[in-house]
């Protein structure tokens, strides 16, 4: 099999960093722009972390597709990270939120909108009790204290390189010896989350039975399937050890459906028939207007509802003022009932299908030592030759260079991926023909690398 020479390598990403700062001159004068009022240039700031040595400029975004300030248009395999899994601006969701907007954006009162959706939510994911937030990082952080108050557990445990937010006490991951650490880079921790979080590698059973066996854990936090290192499955067995080791040990379990949701119209929970305590998601939910949920089981609600004071329930700890507002309401209302639907998942599928084979058929020609993960319609590459079984093992796998150049060639080419990984998200208006785009320029890169 080939390797990619190094030197190579980093003489092609020298010329594509040179073609990017020239054909985005009008980025690069808003950037210099933007680092004098906003710390480096950007709203938040992993926006840095883009292939190009700075980022671009949206202009417009429909569907599948959007163009920059630049005038180039992109086919848009990142979708806001998941964000807009729907495609931008799902006409359907676009309505809504319109009309909407002129009724009124928040009012802190129920609307009819909210139960249309909390029974959707039912119907989706099998359980019976749901409440909004605007992110899933809150729907994370409300369940675990939730759990947390029900149990009263100190610690939660975590699997090795997950991602679930922004949420303190999840940035733990194990070193080269197995000892648990705080995550590097972690900002400013309120306190040392190897006070309140265990965590051990995905499809460690073993690891499992003894981190739990101690009763100190209140919840367990996790992805069916792990997305934010790259796509690593579950090994035959696990999800169901998980299950049981965590009923056997009075752990709660919470599963974050916010990137699996590509899964199926009821994420990887429906299609597997899990049994979740928690369930978190967010992200997609309204089309991409801020909305996130966390749905529990009747055993929760009603062992929370009695510890709860009702009186104090605005100072617990859970809750966010914009919470559940009527138009993110509305939003999910229409994103769920016209836009994430069974139709559109078996069409994306169907494309996914394709972007995978494409894929896979220039490695093999080009007959380089990697692989295709897939998780519904979201398909991945690695530079490795057997799919991951962890975190430890997928974050091992990680070739910067190569990253940066995979994801700088195709956006000098008209296509976004994810930053972070070599996934690809199929929305609902991706065509054959923004597939096929993509697999030809994949295969120009790869045979570039080899020479
Ligand atoms: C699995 C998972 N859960 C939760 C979140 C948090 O989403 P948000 O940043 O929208 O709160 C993310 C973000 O990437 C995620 O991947």
């Amino acid at each position: 099999m080939r390797t990619v020479d190094r030197l190579r390598l980093n003489a092609l990403l020298h010329d594509e960093d040179t073609k990017f700062l020239l054909e985005h001159p009008r980025s690069h004068a808003l950037y210099q722009r933007a680092c004098r009022s906003m710390q480096g240039g950007v709203p938040m700031l992993w926006m840095i972390r883009w292939a190009g040595t700075f980022p671009i400029f949206g202009k417009e975004a429909h569907g599948a597709h959007f163009t920059d300030l630049d005038g180039h248009s992109y086919i848009d395999f990142c979708l806001g990270d998941t964000g807009a899994m729907t495609g931008h601006s799902p006409k359907a969701t676009l309505e809504t939120i319109k009309a909407q907007a002129g009724r009124g954006i928040t009012y802190m009162l129920p609307t009819e909108d909210a139960i249309w959706v909390g029974e959707e939510l039912q119907r989706r994911f099998g359980l019976p009790f749901w409440q909004f937030t605007l992110t899933a990082t809150d729907a994370n952080r409300f369940a675990l204290r939730m759990a947390r108050h029900i149990t009263d557990r100190p610690k939660i445990l975590v699997f090795n390189y997950c991602y679930h937010g922004s949420v303190d006490e999840t940035f733990m991951t194990l070193d080269e010896e197995g000892t648990p650490r705080p995550r590097r880079g972690n900002i400013g921790p309120p306190i040392n989350p190897v006070e309140t979080t265990k965590v051990i590698e995905f499809n460690d059973i073993p690891a499992l039975e003894t981190s739990l066996s101690a009763k100190d854990v209140a919840v367990v936090l996790a992805e069916p399937v792990m997305t934010n290192i790259g796509i690593i499955h579950p090994e035959p067995g696990f999800l169901q050890a998980l299950r049981e080791i965590t009923r056997q040990t009075g752990t709660l379990l919470i599963l974050d459906e916010t990137h699996t949701l590509c899964a199926g119209p009821g994420g990887y929970t429906q299609k597997h028939d899990l049994r979740p305590d928690f369930l978190t998601c967010g992200k997609s939910l309204a089309g991409g207007i801020p909305a996130g949920v966390y749905g529990f089981s009747q055993e929760v609600a009603d062992t929370f509802w009695a510890k709860l004071e009702i009186d104090q329930s605005d100072v617990g700890g859970i809750g966010g003022t914009l919470a559940g507002n009527a138009l993110s309401i509305a939003a999910m209302r229409a994103t769920l009932e016209h836009v994430l639907t069974p139709a559109m998942y078996d069409r994306c599928e169907k494309l996914a299908d394709r972007y995978e084979m494409g894929i896979k058929q220039a490695i093999k020609e080009l007959d380089l030592p990697w692989i295709v993960t897939r998780l519904g319609l979201r398909v991945e590459y690695w530079f490795r030759q057997t799919p991951p079984r962890n975190g430890g093992e997928a974050n091992a796998a990680i070739d910067s260079e190569l990253d940066r150049f995979m994801h700088l060639w195709a956006l000098n080419r008209g296509i976004l991926m994810t930053p972070f990984h070599n996934m690809a998200l199929i929305a609902a208006d991706t065509s054959e023909a923004d597939v096929d785009h993509h697999t030809i320029t994949f295969r120009d890169a790869l045979q570039a690398l080899i020479g």
